[in-house]
């Protein structure tokens, strides 16, 4: 009984180290980058995922993306003015790179930083 208790944590464990922050691990923001612009998500949201009014209703992908479990929610889901993506046309993985891809965008700089600026 209790052996079974533990083998049961133990496979959880392994489970999650393998299919659950594996694959997060393995996202690639180089792979992101081909992807959102291959699943066109740039044509309404810009390359950098800045987003425009007439495109995307404002709304700004980049810097700082949903959390991934929102992210992906909305992509899967979506019924309003942008279309869903499954996930036969858009794979969990392509869809962590992307995810990736706008977590790294940095934030544009203080303008205080640039000293020609603040002369
Ligand atoms: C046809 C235009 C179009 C395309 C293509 C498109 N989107 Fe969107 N997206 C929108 C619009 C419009 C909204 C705002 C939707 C709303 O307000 O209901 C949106 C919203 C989102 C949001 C929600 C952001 C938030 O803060 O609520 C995410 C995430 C998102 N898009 C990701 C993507 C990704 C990833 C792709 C490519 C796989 C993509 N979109 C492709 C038009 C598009």
């Amino acid at each position: 009984m209790c052996c079974q208790i533990f083998r049961a944590a133990f496979a959880a464990f392994f489970v999650g180290v393998f299919f659950g922050s594996g694959s997060v691990l393995a996202a690639s923001a180089e792979n992101g980058k081909a992807a959102f612009l291959k699943y066109g998500c740039w044509q309404c949201h810009g390359t950098q995922g800045q987003g425009s009014v007439a495109t995307s209703n404002g709304k700004v992908l980049a810097p700082d993306p949903l959390p991934y479990e929102a992210f992906s929610g909305f992509v899967r889901s979506t019924d309003g003015a942008m279309p869903p993506y499954s996930e036969k046309i858009l794979p969990d993985e392509e869809l962590t790179d992307i995810h990736a891809y706008l977590l790294s965008i940095p934030k544009a700089a203080n303008y205080k930083s640039i000293p020609l600026i603040s002369q």
